[in-house]
Parts: structure tokens; C-alpha cells; sequence
């Protein structure tokens, strides 16, 4: 297959990039904004076209969840509209988008884990502008799978690990919400799940919506705990409501995804949320000692 990466710099493209770098069956297409601006519709066109695209894994997106309030219409062109270029496209051309959302687009009121077909209700712009992308991708009738993932981190970018570390280093102690509970997701798993999803359907016709994230569930205060116990931080870490932490957008107090759909179908487990954190934070001592 001849497959296309959009967003290949952020976290989720740059954890794709590694996985490629050791295929060899696929022919990979990787982009970034400065080298295909997904908003482009006759950039989008022309690189299908040269490039006989079969599949495009879009990890393009507008992340920054409190300033999209202040950009609603940035964040919908590149979280809504672009997604629909990239969805026509690929109906045009016959080719698979794995495209990613979020766990923003539910209301985060409920008790018990999200499965695909409950109802959705964003509550920020950002959420919203996910939610779209979605309806806009179904309705394109192209072939798709949608995954919805949550609370990404890597090595790379900015993300809540990287945070804490940071802050660990310049404070005795730090407050972090307690009330808020979800899963972190490794990048480099979501990124392999969907690499083996691409593998797994070949060239069949899907329209599949999808939840992964790591197993387990936590708040954030839990996995700042966790994240100071296996680096060994001596940061005293104090739990606060999301009261006492107003943010610009609304946050989620529950986006547990439940994932027994991607089991079923691809017939694989998924990693345990710490055991994955105890690998990427190896991969973060690991980089800072080589700088
Ligand atoms: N991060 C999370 O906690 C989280 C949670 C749930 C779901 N997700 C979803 O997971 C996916 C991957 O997230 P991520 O954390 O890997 O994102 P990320 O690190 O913010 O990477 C997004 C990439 O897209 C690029 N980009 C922005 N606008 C573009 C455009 N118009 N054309 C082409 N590229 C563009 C960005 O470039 P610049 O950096 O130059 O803008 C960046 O390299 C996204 O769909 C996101 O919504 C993320």
C-alpha cells in the first residue's frame, strides 16, 4: 500500500514514523504542515494523485483544547473541514482514512466506560470541532475507521508526562486535579494498533468507529504519582478539585472508553496504562541522556 501520514510531527506521526522505519512491505508518504497543509484542498488532491495514495492515517489536528475557544474557527478548518478534504479524497482515489478523535466528544458524565455507539455531547470547541470531523467523515462515503483515543503522551511534543517532569524539577510540590478520570494512552501503542489495523483490512470496504486507549483508569492526580514514584521525583503531589483548576475549556470529570471492540476485531490485548508509562519514561531518561 502507499500510504499517507499527515501530521507527522506530532506525537502520534512521529511514533508512526519509528514503526515504518523497520516495514518494508508499504510505501510511506510522510507530511507535516510545512509539506502538505491538510486545509489545502488541491495540495490534498495533487499529493494523492502523484503519489497513488491507498491509505492516509491523518495525525494532523488543532490540539490545543483551551486556546480552540478562543479559535473556533481554526480549530473546525483543521479539525472538521480538513478531515472532509482528506474523506473525499480518498472516496475519489478508492483509499482508506484511519482518522483519530477524541474522548472530548462525550459529555464525561457517566459512570461507566464509553462504548462507540453511546450518544455524543461535546462540551468545548474542541470536542466540538472533533465531532464534526466525524459526522463529516461518515457522510462523505468513504471508507473509514474512526479512533477515538484519550490523554496521549509521548516522548516528543508537549503532553502531560513532560509537564510534570518539568515541574518536578522546579517545585517542592505541585496540585493536580483528583476528580477528573480517564486512560492514558501511550502514542507509540495507538500508533501500532493502527498500523495493524491498516495491515489487518487490506483493501476491504469498512466504516468502523473505534475506542483505544491504554487499559486501566485513573485521574490525573493517580498518574502524577505514578509518573514521581517510577522517576523517582521526591515532588510532593497535592490533590485538588477541578474547582480549585478553572481552565477556558471544559474538561471531561469521566472519559473511560471501553475498548472491547478494537479487542474483538483486530483479536489483540492492549497494554496496561503503567506498564506503557514505565516504557515511555525510559524513552524520555534515555533521549536526555543523549542530548
Ligand atoms: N493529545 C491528546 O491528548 C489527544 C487526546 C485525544 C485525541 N487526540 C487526537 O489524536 C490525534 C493526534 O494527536 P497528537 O497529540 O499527536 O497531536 P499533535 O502532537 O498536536 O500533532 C498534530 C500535528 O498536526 C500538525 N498540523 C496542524 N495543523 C495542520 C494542518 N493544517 N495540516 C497539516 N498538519 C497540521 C501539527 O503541526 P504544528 O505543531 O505545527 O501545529 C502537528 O505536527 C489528533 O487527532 C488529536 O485530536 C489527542
Amino acid at each position: 500500500m502507499n500510504i499517507l501520514v499527515t501530521g507527522c510531527y506530532g506525537q502520534l506521526g512521529t511514533e508512526i514514523r519509528k514503526i515504518a522505519n523497520t516495514d518494508t512491505t508499504h510505501q510511506w508518504f510522510f507530511t507535516d504542515v510545512d509539506t502538505l497543509n491538510i486545509c489545502d484542498e488541491d495540495a490534498v488532491e495533487r499529493c494523492f494523485s502523484k503519489n497513488h495514495i491507498n491509505a492516509c492515517i491523518n495525525c494532523a489536528a488543532y490540539t490545543a483544547v483551551d486556546k480552540a475557544e478562543e479559535e473556533p474557527e481554526l480549530a473546525e478548518k483543521i479539525n472538521a473541514l480538513a478531515p472532509q478534504i482528506l474523506a473525499d479524497a480518498c472516496l475519489k482515489h478508492d483509499a482508506l482514512l484511519v482518522h483519530i478523535s477524541t474522548d472530548y466528544v462525550f459529555d464525561g458524565n457517566a459512570e461507566c466506560p464509553y462504548c462507540e455507539e453511546d450518544p455524543i455531547a461535546p462540551q468545548s470547541v474542541y470536542g466540538l470541532t472533533k465531532a464534526h470531523g466525524e459526522q463529516l467523515i461518515r457522510e462523505s462515503g468513504c471508507n473509514y475507521y474512526i479512533v477515538r483515543t484519550a490523554w496521549l503522551y509521548s516522548s516528543t511534543g508537549k503532553n502531560f508526562v513532560k509537564t510534570m517532569l518539568a515541574l518536578a524539577d522546579s517545585h517542592d510540590s505541585i496540585n493536580v486535579v483528583c476528580d477528573q478520570k480517564g486512560t492514558p494512552t501511550w502514542a507509540y501503542d495507538l500508533a501500532d494498533m493502527l498500523v495493524h489495523l491498516l495491515n489487518q483490512n487490506g483493501h476491504q470496504p469498512v466504516h468502523e468507529i473505534f475506542h483505544f486507549t491504554n487499559e486501566g483508569q485513573i485521574t490525573w492526580y493517580d498518574f502524577t504519582c505514578a509518573i514521581f514514584e517510577i522517576t523517582e521525583k521526591s515532588c510532593k503531589v497535592n490533590p485538588i478539585t477541578t474547582d480549585q483548576y478553572p481552565t477556558k475549556a471544559h474538561r471531561p470529570a469521566y472519559s473511560v472508553l471501553d475498548k472491547s471492540k478494537i479487542k474483538a476485531y483486530t483479536k489483540r490485548n492492549i497494554p496496561f496504562w503503567r506498564d506503557s508509562l514505565i516504557k515511555c519514561l525510559e524513552e524520555i531518561k534515555r533521549k536526555s541522556l543523549d542530548k
